[in-house]
């Protein structure tokens, strides 16, 4: 299939998990991808495989608080690609997590410049981008954390995911007239390196699972085809939501 043909997409977060997987499958749908995240080697044996598999990838390294980055992937996705079509500002962190009462004012800025700065300025600059192609499709990673639960210790991280989601329905109404959607995805648990911060042990991946109705996390390629959903035609009529894809952690209550 080829539900991305001819468009151009900007990923960060490539370097791993979600974003990886989502990079790939963009790719593999016809997509140019622009992957971002800051660890180079990384994102460099990204593209060699996208290549491999005959798609079409650039990386380049940075840090997503900074805006110099954010402007230089836009003018990269368009120097290279001549255009922007699609956004996927996934790049994030735990920040510092603990009682709430303990966290240090830097975690806290951690996770608030990374999640919910990171991902203003990303789209500050893919915006005008969007703009001058007539239309596309902006999309954010939150999370059920801070939105359908709250789950102890994790302050900074959650109310920087709450943060992504009010820029997220500000963008979708601002934009909407022009053919922008924008939406945010909200992945329940998810086997990746960052969440082994929560899940260090047998005992708490069993609870973890446990909270979800299916039993179990996802792997990062399902919350990739439901990114892909987004990016696509396929939701053509969909922007301004908060898209959950959790597993039923935000139901369930067995
Ligand atoms: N896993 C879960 O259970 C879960 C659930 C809900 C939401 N999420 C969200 O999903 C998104 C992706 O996380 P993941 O689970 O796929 O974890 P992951 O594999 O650890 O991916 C995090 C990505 O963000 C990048 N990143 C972190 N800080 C960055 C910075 N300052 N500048 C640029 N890139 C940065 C990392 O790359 P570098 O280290 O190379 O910079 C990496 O590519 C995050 O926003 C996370 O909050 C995850």
């Amino acid at each position: 299939m080829d539900v991305l043909k001819g468009k151009t997409a900007i990923v960060t977060g490539a370097s791993s998990g979600i974003g990886y997987e989502t990079a790939r499958l963009f790719a593999s749908e016809g997509a140019n991808v622009v992957v971002a995240a800051r660890r180079q080697s990384e994102l460099d044996k990204l593209v060699a495989a996208i290549e491999r598999g005959g798609g079409k990838a650039v990386a380049l390294a940075g840090n997503v608080r900074d805006e110099a980055y954010a402007k230089a992937l836009v003018e990269l996705a368009e120097g290279r690609y001549g255009g922007l079509d699609i956004a996927f500002n996934n790049a994030g962190t735990n920040g510092e997590m603990g009682p709430s009462s303990g966290i240090s004012l830097d975690g806290w800025r951690e996770a608030m410049d990374v999640n919910l700065t990171g991902a203003f300025l990303g789209a500050k600059y893919q915006i005008p981008a969007l703009q001058r192609r007539g239309g596309g499709s902006l999309i954010f990673t939150s999370t059920f954390v801070g939105y359908t639960v709250g789950m102890p210790g994790t302050a900074a991280y959650a109310a920087s995911k709450a943060g992504v989601i009010g820029l997220m329905m500000t963008l979708a109404a601002e934009l909407g007239p022009q053919g922008i959607r924008v939406n945010a995805i909200l992945p329940g648990g998810t086997a990746t390196t960052m969440a082994e911060a929560w899940v260090d042990t047998p005992e708490k991946l069993a609870v973890v699972e446990g909270l979800h109705a299916l039993k179990r996390r996802a792997m990062p390629d399902e919350i990739a085809r439901s990114v892909l959903y987004l990016a696509s035609d396929a939701s053509s009529f969909t922007t301004g939501s908060a898209m959950l894809v959790d597993g039923g952690v935000s139901i369930n209550r067995t």
